[in-house]
């Protein structure tokens, strides 16, 4: 099995990792890196469970290979909170109760994410079509899409600008 040498950005934070020609991205995030948030569910492109942001775009990482990733970004759900403050989609599953067993949430999380960052004001419809590659045993999804909408107005009022900069 060849080896290879692989420099990318994951979470901000330039790595340099030996992987196997084999080694999915997924595997290289757990087994390598020990992001571990992101989730195995079946390995197979079905499930979702496994999202990450890989140039900005949402991926089934067990579907990319990590020699594919070389010179290239990942944002995985560790990535999400800043400055130990959870990003609003993040308070928003909270607050909603979207989380039971909790299995899907990384990537239902990150495909939430990279729907609010290409359209911060999605329809019902739009949510749905963002999250059809992301199943969810538990929740029956309901609370899912509330907790999307409500992070979609939570960072919509945070782009406002404050009362003191209209009036100034
Ligand atoms: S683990 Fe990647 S889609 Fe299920
Ligand atoms: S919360 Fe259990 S699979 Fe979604």
């Amino acid at each position: 099995m060849g080896y290879h040498r692989i420099t990318l950005k994951v979470n901000g934070t330039s790595e340099v990792v030996d992987v196997p020609s084999n080694m999915t991205l997924m595997q290289m995030l757990r087994e390598k890196l020990g992001q571990t948030g992101t989730k195995n569910g079946c390995s197979a492109g079905e499930c979702g469970a496994c999202t990450v942001l890989w140039n900005g775009e949402p991926v089934n990482s067990c579907m990319v290979l990590a020699v594919e990733c070389d010179g290239t970004e990942v944002v995985t759900v560790e990535g999400l909170a800043q400055d130990a403050q959870l990003d609003p989609i993040q308070e928003a599953m909270i607050e909603e109760g979207g989380v039971q067993c909790g299995f899907c949430t990384p990537g239902i999380l990150i495909s939430a994410r990279a729907l609010l960052i290409r359209n911060p004001d999605p329809s019902d419809y739009e949510i749905r079509d963002a999250m059809v590659g992301n199943l969810c045993r538990c929740t029956g999804y309901v609370r899912i899409i509330s907790a999307v909408k409500k992070a979609a107005r939570k960072i919509n009022s945070q782009a406002k600008p404050a009362v003191s900069e209209l009036v100034n």
